[in-house]
């Protein structure tokens, strides 16, 4: 045994001063292709891919070094990946988040002069299907044809869609695919059980609609805003869209600098044929009976919305527009108990969306849910719409404002 080892250790050294002789530059550090590319395509491809929201591409090593500085500072301060609920209150599905040695990889990288490395440690780089993140949706609602919305003023306007004649959908999972990423600033997705909106939707050009999308009967399917992701529900959980129902999609436009191009929005919709054991509803959590004094640098407004049944919450999507500064909901159980539901404490317009509970919050009829809403209408905020800045009340322009959580949930009697 002990002859072995010693024969064994004068081998081992000279094969090491071999090999670091051969190589031509050792590398001082992680390269491209062992290290970084996988840390792209694990956190950060899935937006910086051609067509999709990201403003440019970190596909390839000469997409990444041309950002390289950027990326080590964004990852950083955390503001790459996005994700704006604060850890440590709701425990959501899909958390964007790099690892601290993650963050210091990319900083090493930067640092070690951005080196490429060998092309054979290079992973098969990721493909994303024709824009659909999470592939191909079972059926596909289609604005009926293009709609250019107008240059100077924001547009909402809602599009009437017919979904199944033949039988009911249940829906898991809904996707969005704006046509202009430049202009559609949010969808959001109404079911009408009527055929009402087919009435107001007569050439497929859609109508104007603010707020909601003018019908008595509708309610809301969910909604996507820049950045949000596609996130399937809980299983047994879905969406009942009845046979013969419509789909209105309203979508806010929003032009930028005055360009705007023709837009053909679709929403993706992913369905089950296992047994359903819970249907998932919408509801709004809403005050609109605010005024923001101008001046005012931290209004606060709150919405209260009241369990009158049993509910288990799936989904939380709190909303504001460009005043907003921060926000956060929280449920008052029937037992005294408080529990922190959203924390958003640095609301960005652009950064919004709808966040899936790993495990669906719990709320006991006579639980309370409360919206605490800040906003900043003084000239400190850069994103103030008004110059100089106006009483702001609710409304639906961009220039106005809103106070509201939009929550998913399921009944205990599962109906
Ligand atoms: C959910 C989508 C998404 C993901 C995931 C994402 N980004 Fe971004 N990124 C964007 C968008 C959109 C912008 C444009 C600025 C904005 O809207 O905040 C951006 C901007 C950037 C910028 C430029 C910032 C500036 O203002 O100069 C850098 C650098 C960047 N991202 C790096 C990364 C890195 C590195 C990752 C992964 C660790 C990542 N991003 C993950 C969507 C994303």
């Amino acid at each position: 045994m002990r002859k072995k080892a010693i024969l064994l250790l004068p081998l081992l050294v000279i094969t090491l001063i071999g090999a670091r002789r051969r190589a031509a530059i050792p590398p001082p550090g992680p390269t491209f292709n062992l290290e970084v590319v996988r840390i792209l395509q694990q956190n950060c491809q899935s937006c910086h891919h051609p067509d999709d929201i990201a403003p440019f591409s970190l596909m390839t090593y000469a997409d990444a070094v041309l950002y390289a500085d950027a990326m080590k500072y964004m990852t950083q301060i955390g503001k790459m990946p996005p994700w704006k609920a604060a850890a440590g209150c709701g425990d959501f599905v899909g958390t964007r988040s790099l690892s601290q040695s993650d963050i210091d990889t990319i900083a090493r990288w930067v640092d070690g002069g951005t080196p490429e490395g060998n092309a054979a440690d290079l992973p098969a780089p990721r493909t994303f299907d024709g824009g659909w993140p999470a592939g191909k949706p079972d059926v596909i609602l289609a604005m009926p044809k293009a709609f250019t919305p107008p240059a100077d003023v924001d547009e909402y306007r809602c599009f009437s869609i017919p979904g199944d004649s033949t039988k009911e959908m249940q829906v898991t999972m809904v996707d969005f695919r704006p046509g202009d990423r430049g202009t559609v600033h949010h969808i959001v997705p109404y079911l009408d059980t009527t055929g009402a909106s087919a009435k107001l939707d007569t050439n497929g050009n859609g109508y104007q609609c603010f707020g909601g999308p003018g019908l008595d009967t509708a309610t809301a399917l969910g909604a996507w805003t820049p950045g949000a992701r596609p996130t399937p529900l809980p299983e047994g959980t879905a969406v009942r869209i009845p046979k013969g129902a419509r789909v209105v999609m309203q979508v806010h436009y929003h032009p930028h600098f005055g360009r705007v191009a023709p837009d053909q929005t679709q929403i993706g919709l992913y369905l089950t044929t296992a047994p359903v054991q819970k249907q998932l509803h919408y509801d709004f959590i809403i005050n609109d009976q605010f005024v923001i004094r101008a001046g005012d640098h931290d209004a606060k407004v709150d919405a209260y919305g009241a369990a009158d049944t049993t509910i288990d919450v799936v989904s939380v999507y709190p909303h504001m527009h460009l005043l907003g500064t921060k926000t956060k909901v929280e449920a008052k159980l029937a037992d005294g108990t408080t529990v922190c539901m959203i924390d958003v404490p640095q609301y960005d317009f652009n950064w919004q969306g709808q966040y899936v509970y790993k495990t669906p919050l719990h709320i006991a009829a006579g639980g309370v849910i409360h919206v605490e809403s800040h906003f900043d209408n003084s000239t400190a905020n850069g994103h103030n719409p008004n110059s100089p800045p106006r009483d702001v009340r609710w409304g639906e322009q961009t220039t106005d404002e809103m106070c509201l959580a939009l929550i998913g949930y399921t009944r205990a009697d599962g109906r």
